[in-house]
């Protein structure tokens, strides 16, 4: 059955672990060629336990491959989620003659303190590594940051404040971020915090903020920039369970504060999500690098801890999304982000399948098995005058399962149906309800990506403006993607299919 676990459920191209559990990415950060990915670890059993930086290294942000063990748990803790920076000014001291560490700041989480029903169980650490990421050094005077006196205080994301020639460091702390600064990565200063006690209307506190990044960055087609503020939050998400909300403001060094304009749409009861599927949580940027847009990269955990212990994997649980580019729009209404496969991916692009002016009649079938491995596909579709028009994509196998996602013409949203797509019984929260994004614009046009593999679908709307990821396990492979809709005159204008040889 192990077998048949791997050849069913193990992703074509998503990072999983060879072996054990995984939860949030860290510490991503880009140097000499390699992009590093970090993840919450477990490798000694395929559920959630005393957490390790399992680490993969990639040239691509593709491709991974994954690396011995990078911390291990001590007496200290557990090493929890964080970030890693480049310190190419040896600020820290620890590189040694013209060496270029590489700093992690994590979270240490005390076990004996939580048994002893302690509010200080976690506090604040860091690593250095002398050979580009692959092994490291716990500080000696580690903790940098000792618990304050708050319970859910962890998940540091470092960052170098260019103008200010200064580390920032954002943190989550239960219902708010803290910002800290630094010189050495050593020697922290608390400078403010966001979003807590005072104003719990702002942003989403249906549960812990956890796993926080800031970052500037450039509005397309400007020339002006703004400050990106992440936050996961655990439960409140849109469809139940976890989800990363975002904010867009300004930061001077010190502290962040919210954009005008978006803040008066956040109180008209907008939400900004990163993602609006039930299966994308803690993702943050990576350091030391951009996009040629001037854009940050980003990923995400692929699921959500409603039912993230229980699905049905044995060897293995859980994968990370594809790499992402951020970009950050201004629309009519406010700051808004919107988010792209990186486009490394291009390169591993077979097998086409180009059709123009489909015209549906009820259920149309557009793609079968033998033509392409719908496994792992990337699909682009664009419908010119979608006017009120419901469609469905109906992902389905000769056992029945079906997967169906689309667009609601009737009050304008996107949404995924995974109810009757295969094992889905593992938690009675895994398909409850169908997840539903409002479209952000009400354009003629409507466009996607999708992108899919044995186990998840990532999609991309509109450009990136409304992303939707989650995960599934049928029962064997899906074979036929067809396409439903309930009007006459329905006209699928541009579907272009590519296999992906990852
Ligand atoms: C988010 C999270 C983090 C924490 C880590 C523990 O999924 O709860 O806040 O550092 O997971 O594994």
């Amino acid at each position: 059955p192990l077998d048949a676990e791997e050849e069913l459920y193990r992703p074509n191209y998503h990072f999983t672990p060879k072996v054990g559990w995984m939860n949030d990415p860290n510490g991503m950060f880009h140097y000499n060629g390699y992009y590093h990915l970090y993840f919450q670890h477990y490798p000694d059993g395929n559920k959630w336990g005393p957490m390790h930086w399992g680490h993969a290294v990639s040239t691509d942000m593709v491709k991974w491959k994954e690396q011995p063990i990078a911390l291990y748990p001590d007496d200290m803790g557990y090493i929890f989620s964080g970030s890693a920076v480049v310190d190419l000014q040896n600020s820290s001291g620890f590189g040694k003659e013209g060496q270029v560490p590489i700093i992690a700041m994590f979270t240490y989480h005390n076990m004996e303190i939580e048994k002893a029903e302690g509010i200080d169980v976690e506090s604040q650490a860091i690593a250095y590594s002398l050979d580009e990421g692959l092994t490291w050094t716990k500080y000696e005077g580690n903790p940098v940051i000792e618990n304050p006196g708050i319970r859910d205080f962890r998940d540091p994301k470092v960052s170098w404040d260019e103008e200010h020639e200064k580390w920032v460091m954002v943190l989550a702390a239960h219902d708010k971020v803290m910002f800290y600064g630094s010189k050495d990565l050593k020697k922290w200063e608390l400078m403010s915090d966001f979003g807590g006690d005072m104003k719990k209307d702002l942003g989403t506190h249906g549960g812990v903020w956890e796993c926080p990044d800031l970052f500037q960055m450039p509005v397309a087609g400007t020339n002006e920039t703004k400050w990106v503020l992440y936050v996961s939050v655990n439960p409140g998400g849109p469809n139940g369970g976890s989800a990363t909300q975002y904010f867009i403001g300004d930061f001077d060094g010190r502290k962040f504060t919210i954009d005008k304009g978006f803040e008066t749409v956040l109180n008209k009861g907008q939400k900004f999500w990163i993602d609006f599927g039930k299966d994308n949580y803690a993702g943050v940027t990576f350091s030391n690098i951009i996009s040629k847009n001037g854009g940050k990269f980003y990923m995400g955990w692929m699921s959500n801890w409603e039912y993230a212990n229980e699905v049905p994997t044995e060897t293995w649980r859980s994968a990370m999304t594809v790499a992402r580019e951020v970009k950050l729009i201004k629309d009519a209404e406010t700051y808004r982000l919107a988010f792209d496969p990186v486009d490394e991916l291009d390169a591993y692009k077979g097998v086409k399948y180009k059709k123009e002016r489909i015209a549906v009649n009820g259920l149309s079938a557009l793609l079968d098995s033998e033509k392409v491995n719908l496994s792992r596909t990337a699909i682009s579709f664009s419908i010119s005058d979608v006017k009120k028009d419901s469609f469905t994509f109906k992902l389905s196998n000769k056992q029945g399962d079906e997967l169906s996602f689309g667009y609601n013409g009737g009050d304008n949203s996107f949404f995924i149906d995974r109810d009757t797509s295969g094992k889905t019984g593992f938690s009675d929260r895994f398909s409850n309800k169908v997840s539903k994004a409002k479209r952000f614009s009400d354009n003629g046009m409507l466009s996607g990506t999708i992108l899919l593999d044995k186990t998840s679908i990532e999609l991309f709307f509109d450009e990136g403006s409304t992303v939707m990821t989650e995960i599934f396990f049928p029962n064997a492979p899906f074979e036929t993607l067809s396409i439903e809709s309930a009007s006459e005159d329905f006209v699928l204008d541009f579907l272009e299919v590519n296999e992906l040889n990852i």
